[in-house]
């Protein structure tokens, strides 16, 4: 995939699959501003990717402080003289240690609604008029294959995430004209930080002691994965990268499952 001269945004770059888009985005030569509510986390991805001669700066950026999505689109803007892309992937399941909780609050839903979907509309608002002046954009959300199906994993989780597929469809179509490519990625077992605490979850809410988490997470891959393996953060980054390049040109309003098979749709 050809991204050099490229300038890409990705929310929630700090660790997981965010830093795995950003590692691949920079290898195809995009340059990549790697933002995190984390800001040490940021700036040890972009040093990570500058230490192996590719592009990269970080910028703390919380996806529910408004304004601070506005900032950061302009000082980019300001610096590269363009947005090409923006990759909406920062995500929570609840709030802070939601792993622990046999229920989620009224607290839990909000912050999830805040982050996945009202905090992921308004980083993509920030980026638009940008990319409607020079007419081409690619926006790419990271969605979940929780979001295609209903199921016994937390609602205010699943629901924000079909309410990302449906936003990326609104979009895709809103800004067709103006050249502005929007598509998800629906990844499904990533073994990250947010796949520790579902696995911790798991594990307090059926009571068991004996298993380690991965051991709970390699379960979930046997029981749901039809082709019995996880899914890596760089898994997401190919494609991501195949959704940021001219070879997907074509492409738009589409939700893509990276999950071995799980959802077939
Ligand atoms: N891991 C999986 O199996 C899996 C499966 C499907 C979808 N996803 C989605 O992939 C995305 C990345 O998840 P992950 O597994 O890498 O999780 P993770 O918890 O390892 O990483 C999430 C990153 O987002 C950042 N973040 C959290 N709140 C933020 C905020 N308010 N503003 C900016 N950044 C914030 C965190 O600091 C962290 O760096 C999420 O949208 C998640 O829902 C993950």
């Amino acid at each position: 995939m050809n991204l050099t001269n490229k300038v890409a945004i990705v929310t929630g770059g700090g660790q997981g699959i965010g830093e795995g888009i950003c590692e691949i985005l920079a290898k195809n030569g995009c340059t990549v501003i790697v933002t995190d509510l984390n800001s040490n986390s940021a700036k040890n991805v972009a040093n990570k990717i500058n230490s192996m001669n590719y592009k990269s700066i970080s910028h703390q950026l919380d996806v529910t402080k408004h304004e601070e999505s506005s900032l950061i689109s302009q000082k980019v803007f300001d610096q590269f003289g363009k947005i090409d892309i923006l990759i909406n992937n920062a995500g929570i399941v609840a709030a802070p240690n939601w792993e622990s909780k046999q229920k989620l609050t009224e607290d839990d839903w909000n912050l999830t609604f805040q982050v996945n979907l009202r905090g992921l509309a308004k980083v993509t608002e920030s980026v638009i008029p940008f990319m409607k002046n020079a007419k081409y954009g690619k926006i790419i959300n990271i969605a979940s294959v929780a979001g295609r199906i209903g199921g016994t994993f937390h609602p205010p989780y699943s629901s924000t995430k079909a309410g990302v597929i449906n936003y990326t469809q609104s979009m895709s179509t809103k800004l067709a004209k103006f050249n502005i490519n929007v598509n998800a990625i629906c990844p499904g077992h990533v073994w990250t930080g947010l796949a520790h605490r579902t696995s911790m979850n798991q594990k307090i809410s059926q009571g068991e002691k004996k298993s380690s988490l991965r051991d709970v997470f390699e379960n979930n891959i046997k029981t749901w994965v039809p082709l019995q393996r996880e899914q890596k953060p760089q898994d997401i980054g190919y494609l991501a990268a195949f959704l940021a390049s001219d070879f997907s040109k074509n492409i738009t309003g589409q939700a893509i499952n990276i999950d071995g098979g799980i959802y077939m749709n």
